[in-house]
This record gives C-alpha cells, structure tokens and sequence, in this order.
C-alpha cells in the first residue's frame, strides 16, 4: 500500500473513529466523562496496528503511535494558541513546496557543490537553473567558483526565498526569481539542476524533454528519472550517498 499523506490521514481518521465509536457510548451509558489519556493511547495503538498491517514505512507507524498522546499532551499543558498560529504559518513559509508537490526543503552539501562546479568547469561558461533554489546553498558558492557562468534560482517558499535573496546579494552572476519551477521555461539554459524528491521525477522529466535545448545538460540529485537511463551518473563522495544523475538532451 503506498504512504501518500492522504493515506496517512485515512488511517489515523480510522483510529479515532474507531475507538471514539467504541469509547463514547461505552463511557456515555455510565454516565462518566470520556478518559482523554486513555483514549489518545487507545487511538494511538490502534493507528500503529493499521499503519503496520498496511505495511507504512516504520517513521510513519512511529508518527501514528504518538500522534494522539501526543496532541493530549499537548493539550494538557494550555499552551496559548497562538503559537500554534505562528508556527503553522512559520512552517508554510519555509515548507510551502513539501505541502504543495511534496518536496520539501533541505540543501545539497559542499561535496555536491564541488561535484557540480567541476562538472561546470569542464563544460566553459554556461546558463545554469536551480529548480527549487532553496536557500542559495548551490547556486551562491557556485557563482562565487564561477564567475563566467550565468545562475538562476527559482524558488517559491517566501521566507525560503527571502533568506536565498539575502545570500546572493552582491553577486552579479546570480538572478533570484520567486516562482514556480513548472512556470519556469527551460529553454534559456545549458544545464538545469533538481534536487527535489522522487514524486516530480515523471512530470519534470517531460518539462525537460518538452522545454531543455539540444546539447542542455540535467542534472538530478540524488532522485533519478524513472525508467530512463541516465547517460552519466556522478558518484559524490558523502554519506549519505548523493548520486548525480545526468541526462544529456
Ligand atoms: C530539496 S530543496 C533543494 C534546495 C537547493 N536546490 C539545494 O540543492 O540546496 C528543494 C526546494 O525546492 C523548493 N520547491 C518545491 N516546490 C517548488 C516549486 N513548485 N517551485 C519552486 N520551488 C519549489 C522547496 O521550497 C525547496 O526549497
């Protein structure tokens, strides 16, 4: 059974109804009030025996096991709702992309930089694209090795994208864009990078063959293009592993 977020939400929604159904009326005949720690571990026991008999990766049966408790507990300590209030928005500031298409936010590391400038050295000046540019952990060291080269951003979590702005000030070679990578066209480019998450693999790989020059070079972290070879993959040299895959158009 595949472990998309709605299936998440399917089975810890069959937890509680389950127990609320058995707990209510059973606690309502005798006239006493609903035991709210034993019914979130009730809750939580039975979401982690339907995470597991549908067989959910164990970090998601971990997460249905404390979810329930965990929200009671939560509740016991009458935090002001408030801070509810500014962590969710501080969240969808930073993790706008892992709500909207499931890639959420985290940076390619020195050694991949270093892979990729080589890879860039090797090819002369270029037009390079970050798909989903983060914070600038890619794009600002490579335009600092690179001064001939052209790079590009794009980004669309706005405090993501703001503290991305803050890192590429000052460097000419650098165009930060606040946008949605699928309205971004491809065609101004010799190499485009993605580091994003196995779930835009199939459909970025028909923007790319659709929009991308011939001769353009993509490159994927660490996520390859489903059913089709790529023609060099770049082993970089981290834990853990990172590989990158290059498609030449
Ligand atoms: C895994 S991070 C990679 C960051 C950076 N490229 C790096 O290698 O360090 C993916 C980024 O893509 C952004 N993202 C996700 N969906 C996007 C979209 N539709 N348009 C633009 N950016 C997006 C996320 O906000 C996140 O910052």
């Amino acid at each position: 059974m595949s472990s998309t977020p709605k299936r998440q939400f399917a089975l810890q929604g069959a937890a509680v109804i389950l127990v609320l159904s058995i707990a209510w009326p059973y606690y309502g005949w005798q006239a006493s009030a609903l035991p709210w720690l034993e019914t979130s571990l009730a809750i939580g026991g039975v979401a982690l025996f339907f995470a597991t008999l549908s067989r959910q990766p164990w970090w998601w049966r971990v997460i249905h096991a404390g979810f329930m408790p965990l929200v009671w507990f939560t509740h016991t300590q009458a935090i002001d709702p408030n801070w509810f209030l500014f962590g969710a928005i501080l969240l969808l500031l930073v993790f706008r992309g892992a709500l909207s298409g499931q890639v959420p936010l985290y940076l390619s590391n020195r050694q991949t930089v270093g892979a990729l400038a080589e890879l860039l050295a090797e090819r002369g000046p270029s037009r390079f694209l970050d798909l989903g540019a983060g914070l600038g952990s890619t794009t600002v060291p490579l335009a600092d090795a690179l001064p001939d080269s052209r790079f590009t951003g794009v980004e669309n979590a706005p405090l993501t994208w703001l503290v991305g702005r803050f890192f590429s000030l000052g460097r000419p070679n650098i165009r930060w864009r606040w946008d949605d990578l699928w309205q971004t066209p491809l065609n101004d480019y010799d190499v485009v990078y993605a580091f994003l998450s196995p779930a835009p693999m199939p459909r970025l790989w028909d923007k790319v063959r659709a929009e991308m020059p011939a001769g353009s070079l993509f490159i994927s972290n660490t996520f390859p293009v489903p059913g089709v070879a790529p023609d060099r993959i770049i082993d970089v040299d981290c834990v853990p592993p990172r590989p990158l895959y290059c498609y030449q158009l």
